[in-house]
């Protein structure tokens, strides 16, 4: 067990082996203690958690036990201070699935991106938030090249196997009309393709560009990001990133799958980043 304190937030992770279980005999001593202990705490200003997390095999033998809520360490936030970043969110944040973290990574890296060339891509839209933040970023920074924005508009596609949670149609709950809102009424962005179709197979051939300076992967299911990724990394120019939504949240096991089968090529760099991403920078043709 250990207590940590991070901007006058406490947490406590429990490694008690608690799987479901009942609590008895030094679980409910201990489940009394932290009782009494969030009690003192909450009137103190503080916020007392239990987060369970799993033991796991150490040997990675199986997904199931490589999970565990995470919670870092570092305080460092300069999205509350980024007044531009503040705006943009306070207007795209209705229209997103995506927290306030992974968005000003989503920021950073469309800025980052200026060191290469090409267009911009998302696949995985749904209500248009993180696809309006990276249009609207890109112009901010003068990128002129175009942002394309795909979604079906009919939900998930493609889920199998290596989906543990998704089955197909799920997020269906958009329309292109409100996305179209967003950018043209709210953000009054002017640098956008709106692309409707399961890509690449139904619309790709709406795609002037042929090289990519940013790729923002967001479907939740493994099949979708492979035919994505495929499609796009050959148009990737020289460090072009490419950032993967959804790795490591046990929901969407499918990107962490597909991802971590990319990771040992020689042609990129790939890093997690414990907010829920995955990006891969490209750094050579081979
Ligand atoms: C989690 S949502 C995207 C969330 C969005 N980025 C946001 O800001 O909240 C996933 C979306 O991916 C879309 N999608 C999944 N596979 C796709 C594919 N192959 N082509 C186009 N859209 C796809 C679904 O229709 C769904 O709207």
């Amino acid at each position: 067990m250990y207590l940590r304190n991070v901007s006058g937030i406490i947490a406590i992770t429990a490694l008690l082996g608690m799987k479901g279980q009942p609590m008895k005999g030094i679980g409910v001593i201990v489940s009394k203690i932290f009782l009494v202990l969030q009690s003192i705490l909450r009137k103190l200003g503080f916020k007392l958690q239990l987060i369970r997390i799993s033991r796991g095999s150490g040997d990675n033998s199986s997904q199931d036990e490589c999970y565990e809520i995470i919670s870092p360490l570092s305080s460092y936030a300069p999205w509350l201070t980024d007044r531009p970043f503040k705006e943009v969110f306070g207007i795209i944040e209705n229209f997103s699935l995506v927290d306030e973290y992974r968005c000003y990574e989503l920021w950073q890296l469309v800025a980052e991106s200026k060191k290469s060339h090409g267009a911009l891509l998302e696949v995985g839209v749904w209500r248009g938030g993180t696809g309006a933040l990276i249009a609207k970023k890109a112009e901010m920074e003068g990128i002129r090249e175009m942002v394309y924005l795909c979604d079906t508009f009919k939900g998930v596609v493609k889920a199998g196997e290596n989906d543990s949670k998704y089955s197909g149609g799920e997020h269906a709950n958009t329309s292109r009309v409100l996305v179209e809102e967003l950018l043209n009424k709210k953000l009054q962005v002017s640098n956008v393709t709106i692309l409707e179709g399961i890509f690449p197979e139904e619309n790709q051939h709406k795609i002037a560009a042929d090289q990519f300076r940013f790729c923002h992967i967001d479907v939740d299911v493994y099949q979708s990001a492979k035919d994505i990724f495929e499609w796009v990394w050959p148009k990737m120019s020289m460090n072009g990133i490419i950032v993967f939504d959804d790795y490591g949240s046990s929901g969407c096991d499918g990107i962490t799958k597909f991802v971590n089968e990319e990771w040992e090529r020689n042609d990129r760099i790939t890093f997690y980043n414990l907010n829920g991403h995955a990006v891969i920078i490209k750094i050579s043709k081979f």
